[in-house]
């Protein structure tokens, strides 16, 4: 693979995104058909780990709240401690970009071993010769291109693609969107592609901005709703690039003790809906981001009229698109900043043989 005009490859993944969303969301392979149909759904589990379980979890949201079909996500290093109880008619999907990660594939061969075969499994990863992908029932692809930065972003993004498709996927099915309604859904996810473009025509802000945190050892990260896994992956990208202690919050719930955290030296990020203006998950980070400016500390508002990194309008349901990327060139920058070497993070590796 090569950089071409990138320094590094993260950056240059970070920029494929608008062709990654553009891709899987025209992909003429992405057979959905291989899923059974939704009469044969009666839950949907999803297995995961680091930035494939945040996608697990935007997945999830968008399975429950868009197609109504009742969905739970764990950690799959977590999972055989704690395996999901028995359920029927359930489809797992076990998500992991190398489809080699060890916790994941160990509590994908756990489920199939204790089901006797009633689980019907799908693997989504990006390399379909993976172990994980040759061992489920059925597999897509998300074939967002090899990934060679050690940190995730566009398989992430391509992941997220794919919830999006299959959300929509058993919506029509169980009727919960009319063929108008998926129209208009259709239509702004064609759009999407080129609001990204836009929002990495802003590298620069974000540059000034990671070089303005150059000293910062804690980030808190708040999101709502949609965008709460938003804040897990955009903390997480920063642990794994920036070596910054950064944790990602469900706003309201920031409020319940965690905010004790606070001093003048910890600045929070919080992830503002920018449509529709004033929605109720804008009023909610709005107010936890006052709060927390009355405080004494510094908020970098990302979305909103306010904001510091402004965003192309958006339908809430579909701005982890948009908010994943200032993020990911906020952790690109303030690794740079700090001379880390950004594509290979000290202590992690790609493919986690083990925890
Ligand atoms: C490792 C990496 C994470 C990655 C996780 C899952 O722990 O440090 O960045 O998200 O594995 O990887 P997967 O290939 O299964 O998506």
């Amino acid at each position: 693979m090569a950089l071409q005009k990138f320094q590094h490859f993260m950056l240059k993944e970070i920029y494929e995104q608008p062709e990654v969303i553009r891709h899987s969301l025209n992909d003429p392979n992405k057979a959905f058909q291989v899923l059974p149909t939704l009469d044969q759904v009666e839950e949907i589990q999803i297995l995961a780990c680091g930035t494939s379980f945040h996608a697990g979890l935007v997945g999830q949201f968008l399975l429950e709240q868009v197609a109504g079909i009742p969905t739970r996500v764990r950690s799959a290093s977590e999972f055989l401690a704690a395996p999901f109880p028995r359920t029927r008619n359930t489809l797992l999907m076990v998500v992991s970009q190398s489809g080699e990660t060890a916790d994941v594939l160990a509590a994908m061969q756990a489920v199939k071993q204790s089901s006797g075969g009633a689980f019907k499994i799908l693997a989504i990863t990006n390399n379909s010769q993976s172990s994980i992908a040759t061992e489920a029932d059925c597999e897509i692809s998300v074939a967002a291109g090899v990934e060679t930065s050690v940190a995730a972003t566009k398989t992430f993004t391509a992941q997220l693609a794919l919830f999006y498709g299959l959300a929509f996927f058993y919506a029509r099915q169980g009727q919960h969107l009319s063929h108008e309604q998926l129209k208009g859904w259709n239509a702004q996810l064609d759009a999407l592609p080129a609001q990204v473009e836009k929002v990495l025509q802003q590298e620069a802000t974000i540059a000034a901005i990671a070089a303005s945190l150059k000293d910062t050892k804690t980030l808190i990260l708040l999101g709502t709703g949609i965008n709460y896994p938003l804040a897990l992956e955009g903390a997480l990208k920063l642990k794994e690039t920036t070596y910054t202690h950064a944790e990602g919050y469900a706003a309201g719930e920031f409020l319940h003790g965690p905010i004790a955290l606070l001093d003048q030296t910890i600045p929070a990020i919080a992830i503002c809906p920018s449509q529709p203006s004033r929605s109720a998950s804008a009023e909610r980070i709005l107010k936890v981001a006052q709060k927390i400016s009355s405080n004494g500390s510094d908020v970098i508002l990302l979305g909103g009229s306010d904001a510091a990194i402004v965003l192309p309008p958006c339908e809430e349901l579909l701005s982890p698109f948009l908010n994943i990327v200032p993020l990911q060139l906020l952790a690109y920058h303030l690794a740079i900043a700090r001379t880390i070497d950004v594509d290979r993070p000290r202590n992690i590796t790609k493919f986690l043989k083990s925890s």
